[in-house]
């Protein structure tokens, strides 16, 4: 294991969306955590602050801190972070939906592209000369485009983004990269594959099918439902942000992910089955609303991920099982309808309602 660096002030961007709120849970859960974080976030449609009731009344306002902020305001996130000390940023703020991105990629450029520029210079002014820094950047696997039957993304794999998402994201791994080699910021990457779990908005395929089964509405699987998925549960990305932001060297790279590769309409069928059992309910009922609709445009074949460098430097793995990790999310959703009310009222249903008139779903 590497020197761990000691992190008092973490700055999360995009801490109120899925991963950010769980790696803001995490992050409390560890013992030699001790710090404090500051959750910055835009609040977007993806954005809930619900989603960490229980941090802010346990650990705000001395050790936990939500700051309505958008990444593009240069001088607000300079200011908040020499205000607050901030030693840590883990950069999760962007625009995650690849459907959007095909419908509306505007927004994907302004906060992936422009955002993560408007970051690094606040970095940059807030950080001259300071020392035991670290910035780094979440990305993902679809930076390196999609893989046939065989073969892996690594490290060294080049760069073949494909919808205007991956473009976006590919840019922002880009220009984080060239601050580090141009005026020597000290940053590190990662490019993980698909998260799942507790407090994921219910327009990525995981629990959106899980909402629907329990609605009784249509389970779109697009195309045939053969393109393939390489799942990770999102603690387990957590925990491998926290130690690359610990332990990795500045400028490095790694790629994460569950290797546990699944086909759509094979996940599609498993947890119809996890569902079923749940809910006591006989699982033809979730089977029988399974629809084969219009495929996504550009839609990528299979994305899977070599992990070893992760597991070799930093001694991270998988914790959670597919099987657990599935079941365990079910059973989340089915205990928080709530927080689902919430999250998909208002701007996401106009959303939807707007863009999605005339589709299967
Ligand atoms: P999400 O859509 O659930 O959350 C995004 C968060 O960013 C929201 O809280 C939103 O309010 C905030 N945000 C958006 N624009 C902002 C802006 N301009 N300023 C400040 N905050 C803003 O996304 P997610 O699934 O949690 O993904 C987080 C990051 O991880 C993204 O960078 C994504 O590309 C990357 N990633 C996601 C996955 C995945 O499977 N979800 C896998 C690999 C990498
Ligand atoms: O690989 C990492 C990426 O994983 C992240 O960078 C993205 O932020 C995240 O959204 C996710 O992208 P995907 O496009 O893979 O996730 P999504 O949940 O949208 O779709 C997963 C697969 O399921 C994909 O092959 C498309 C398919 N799908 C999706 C939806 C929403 C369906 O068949 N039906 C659906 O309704």
């Amino acid at each position: 294991m590497k020197d761990q660096r000691t992190l008092q002030s973490v700055l999360v961007t995009g801490g109120a969306g899925f991963i950010g709120s769980n790696f803001i849970r995490y992050l409390f859960a560890r013992p030699d955590f001790t710090g404090r974080i500051i959750n910055l976030d835009k609040l977007t449609y993806a954005g809930n602050p619900k989603s960490l009731t229980d941090i802010e009344q346990s650990y705000g306002p001395n050790r936990y801190l939500l700051s309505r902020t958008d990444i593009c305001d240069t001088d607000a996130v300079t200011a908040l972070m020499k205000r607050e000390h901030v030693d840590s940023i883990v950069h999760l703020a962007a625009e995650s939906h690849v459907d959007r991105s095909i419908l509306g990629p505007k927004e994907f450029i302004q906060t992936n592209v422009v955002g993560t520029f408007s970051l690094l210079e606040a970095a940059r002014a807030a950080w001259a000369g300071a020392d035991g820094v670290i910035f780094h950047h979440v990305s993902t696997d679809e930076v390196f485009g999609s893989l046939g039957q065989e073969g892996y993304f690594r490290e060294e794999t080049p760069y073949d983004p494909r919808s205007p998402y991956s473009a976006s994201k590919a840019s922002s791994d880009h220009l984080v990269r060239a601050y580090h080699h141009t005026y020597g910021l000290p940053v590190t990457i990662s490019n993980c594959s698909n998260n799942y779990g507790p407090y994921q908005f219910p327009e990525k395929l995981i629990p959106l099918m899980i909402l629907n089964m329990l609605e009784g509405k249509p389970l779109p699987v697009y195309g045939k439902g053969e393109n393939v998925r390489d799942w990770l549960y999102v603690e387990d990305h957590a925990a491998a942000i926290w130690s690359i932001l610990k332990s990795a060297a500045p400028g490095a790279t790694y790629t994460v992910g569950g290797e546990n590769e699944w086909k759509n309409i094979d996940l599609v069928h498993a947890l119809c089955g996890i569902v079923a059992e749940q809910t006591g309910t006989p699982v033809d009922q979730y089977l029988r609303l399974i629809r084969f609709v219009t495929d996504r445009p550009g839609h990528d074949q299979r994305y899977a991920i070599d992990c070893s460098k992760i597991k070799q430097e930093l001694s991270w793995s998988r914790g959670m099982s597919f099987e657990a990790g599935l079941s365990a999310t079910v059973s989340w959703y089915l205990a928080n309808l709530e927080w689902i009310d919430s999250v998909r009222s208002g701007e996401y249903r106009s959303w939807i309602d707007a863009n999605y008139a005339g589709r299967s779903h």
